[in-house]
């Protein structure tokens, strides 16, 4: 972990818990890295920013020249404001509406468009545009069902095999289209589907079929690892196979493309911790049930995925080690943490950290029992900084009742 127990003990005191902190000098690195992995010269990487969305990452990510991938009118404003100019996002959204079109087209953004029917709707409406089409990769790959995004059992892309149908639509309504995407999941378990994914993009890719396109974008999904010992990915190699199909691939399109990727896990995971006070400890009958001030509102994954967070106790990290149960305040009982979790003592008042929460902890974050989310700091060249407060109770009510200036 980039910071250390001192640094994050500190902070806890300083600005209170809950607490989010993030390592922006991380970020900024697991950004840069990318492009020591894939030394394609065409390479850009798009930050997926529904992984996080904190204004200073956007703005250290926008610094260091990074493109965006957005999915919602939101994103694409706040990218906006960070500094991102239109021609550095692209619009991933699914299942949009008219206006939402409308709205995100009316900035210069490109919209890359996953289904036969809004194509059409598309087309009618901006004939004579550039566009970018969403292909299903038809490879199932992923770290939980949930987030898997290729194959018949989700709802993103075009087939490929409708590939003939995307033609005919472009083809009607004079659509220029200057990129192919896919995406196949996140968390991926294994390098080949991403060589696959790859492949089944690129054969249909021709320039019989597409002779306009500028780039292919192979989305997101680069593993971390979460628990300790689990293996790194081995990234040079992965990249130095992806620049070589690529390469390969643009030899017989007769044209050096673009190649885009869009991680979100890979460049924010292991920035972020967030850090949570102990306030209640009970002994089940042998089973120790930990209580802290902090919930699955505010960080969802264990209990969503079944997601493993590292937990380290800042505040005794030489404690004898037992088994705890690490629970939050909310009133379901799968609102847990961990479950019979091996750390040192944990006493009421210990500080704990719950590591790699730097990707979709906040962004899926909400009030549930109106308990506000927690403010959020950001440290770069080791200060830390607060990058967002968290609402008051009170403030959070006035919202509800309308009453908030
Ligand atoms: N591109 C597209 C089209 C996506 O749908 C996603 C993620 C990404 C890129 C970025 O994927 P990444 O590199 O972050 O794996 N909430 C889940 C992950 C959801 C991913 C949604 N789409 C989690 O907490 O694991």
């Amino acid at each position: 972990m980039s910071l250390d127990s001192k640094q994050l003990l500190s902070i806890a005191q300083e600005f209170g818990t809950p607490v989010y902190v993030y390592d922006g000098d991380e970020i900024v690195k697991r950004y840069n890295e990318l492009y020591e992995f894939i030394t394609w010269p065409k390479l850009k990487i798009h930050y997926a920013m529904k992984a996080n969305y904190n204004f200073r990452a956007l703005k250290a990510l926008n610094k260091a020249r990074s493109g965006i991938d957005a999915v919602s009118p939101g994103d694409v404003m706040l990218a906006l404001k960070a500094g991102f100019t239109p021609d550095r996002i692209i619009y991933t959204a699914n299942n949009v509406t008219d206006e939402e079109v409308r709205q995100v087209k009316s900035t210069g953004v490109l919209m890359n468009i996953g289904s036969l029917s809004r194509l059409e709707k598309f087309g009618k409406e901006f004939p004579g545009s550039e566009v970018c089409i969403r292909f299903n990769p038809d490879v199932v790959d992923g770290s939980h069902a949930k987030i898997m995004t290729g194959g018949d059992l989700t709802k993103f892309g075009v087939l490929l095999k409708d590939v003939d149908k995307v033609k005919a639509i472009a083809e009607k309504y004079d659509l220029k289209v200057v990129g192919l995407h896919e995406h196949t999941g996140s968390g991926l378990q294994h390098t080949e589907s991403v060589f696959k994914s790859m492949e089944n993009l690129m054969a249909i890719a021709t320039p019989e079929n597409f002779p306009e396109l500028r780039f292919l974008d192979f989305g997101g999904g680069f593993k971390v690892p979460y628990e300790p010992g689990e293996h790194r990915v081995d990234y040079i190699e992965m990249g130095t196979e992806i620049t070589r199909l690529f390469t390969e691939y643009c030899k017989k399109y007769g044209r050096e493309l673009e190649m885009y990727f869009e991680p979100g896990k890979y460049i924010v995971a292991e920035s972020g911790y967030l850090l949570v006070e102990v306030n209640t400890i009970k002994d089940n009958n042998g089973r120790y049930i930990v209580g802290c001030n902090s919930g699955f509102p505010q960080l969802i994954r264990p209990m969503f995925y079944d997601a493993y967070h590292h937990i380290v106790n800042l505040s005794n990290p030489h404690g004898k080690k037992a088994s705890y149960d690490v629970c939050g305040n909310i009133c379901e009982t799968g609102d847990r943490f961990a479950e019979q979790r091996e750390l040192p003592e944990i006493r009421e008042g210990d500080i704990l950290s719950l590591e790699n929460a730097g990707a979709y902890c906040y962004a899926m974050g909400g009030h549930y029992n109106l308990r506000p989310m927690p403010p959020e700091v950001f440290v770069i060249n080791g200060k830390p900084e607060l990058a967002r407060r968290g609402l008051t109770a009170e403030e959070l009510v006035n919202l509800i009742t309308g009453e908030s200036k």
